[in-house]
């Protein structure tokens, strides 16, 4: 199948191509920046905002996948109105182009930060009611799903929403947690953990995060919601003793506790595991290994890093 990928230059979009390549899909990717990780795949480079690029990319397409979006909650800090332009109205053009050009799916990146602060005690589902966001980026995500929904209630449009845990492993962002203890470590500076580094949060390894998107695909999961995590709890300070652990054993240092984080709890992958057959198969430890391969690959090829 013709699937339109939109952010497939970006960290996660690029692996839903290589997924999308190894299933004998054929992507198209939509993004302001040309791929550097897939020049010779067929790519519009625009800008989502604009209705007349989102819909001559979707010309054809069997199925969108809609990652484009301002994803770094610094971006969205520094320019919440450019935030907003491009994950809720940007999502509403990927939608509206799926309605003109009858395109049988829509599948959507959205986040677990959705579930921050949620009124629920014990494990997390896809159920679960939402607090109100207090971050402008989770109000823009959980935005572009409410439109998700009532295109499909007054349009016919099938989407499937997918809240991804914290992604890392190859080309992901340099400040990034992961990356920038990597960075530090290889380097063989002290590793900073604010407060006690007790805090923990579900990590989901890149490509198999990927793999997710792409089972998303099938005809099954129309209207349906999907948490793709990995089902271990990390500790900051864990991901440190990871870090040393694979690249070297460097100090560790303790700084000031962070003002408080939006309390996340336990999110259940199990409706993935059942319908898409999907878990996140990589353990914590084996996907910074592979991240710190890539890197020294990367390094030496003078491969990218990022996009853009
Ligand atoms: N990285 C995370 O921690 C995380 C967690 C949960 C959900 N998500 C969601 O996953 C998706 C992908 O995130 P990512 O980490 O790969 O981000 P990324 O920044 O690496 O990729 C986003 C891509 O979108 C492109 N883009 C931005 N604005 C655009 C526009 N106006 N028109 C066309 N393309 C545009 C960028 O050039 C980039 O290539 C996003 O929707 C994000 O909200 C990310």
């Amino acid at each position: 199948m013709r699937v339109l990928v939109t952010g497939g230059s970006g960290f996660i979009g690029s692996h839903v191509v290589d997924q999308l390549l190894a299933r004998e899909h054929e992507p198209v990717i939509l993004d302001t920046t040309p791929s550097p990780h897939h020049p010779w795949v067929t790519a519009v480079v625009g800008d989502l905002t604009h209705p007349e690029t989102v819909l001559g990319a979707a010309r054809d397409v069997g199925a969108i996948i809609h990652l484009a979006a301002v994803a770094d909650v610094n971006d969205v800090f520094a320019d919440p109105v450019r935030a907003g332009a491009v994950n809720v109205h940007g999502t509403q053009m990927v939608l509206e182009a799926a309605r003109h050009e009858n395109i049988g799916r829509v599948v959507y990146a959205s986040t677990v930060w959705v579930y921050g602060n949620a009124p629920v005690e014990g494990e997390i589902d896809e159920d679960a009611p939402l607090a109100h966001p207090s971050h402008v980026y989770t109000a823009t995500k959980l935005a572009g799903e409410m439109y998700c929904n009532a295109y499909r209630e007054l349009y016919g449009v099938e989407s499937t929403i997918l809240r991804f845990g914290i992604p890392y492993g190859p080309r992901a962002r340099p400040a990034a947690v992961i990356p920038s203890f990597v960075a530090r470590a290889q380097q063989g500076d002290a590793l900073t953990i604010a407060g006690d580094g007790n805090q923990t949060r579900q990590f989901v390894y890149v490509e198999d995060l990927a793999e997710g998107v792409v089972l998303a695909l099938e005809q099954a999961s129309a209207r349906r919601i999907y948490n793709l995590v990995g089902d271990e709890e990390t500790s900051v300070r864990q991901i440190a003793d990871t870090v040393r652990a694979v690249v070297g054993d460097v100090p560790l240092v303790h700084g000031p506790e962070r003002p408080a984080d939006v309390r996340l709890g336990h999110i259940s992958g199990a409706r993935a595991a059942t319908e898409l057959g999907w878990t996140a198969s990589t353990s914590f430890a084996d996907g910074v290994r592979r991240y710190v391969d890539w890197i020294s690959i990367a390094d030496r090829l003078a491969v990218p890093a990022t996009p853009g």
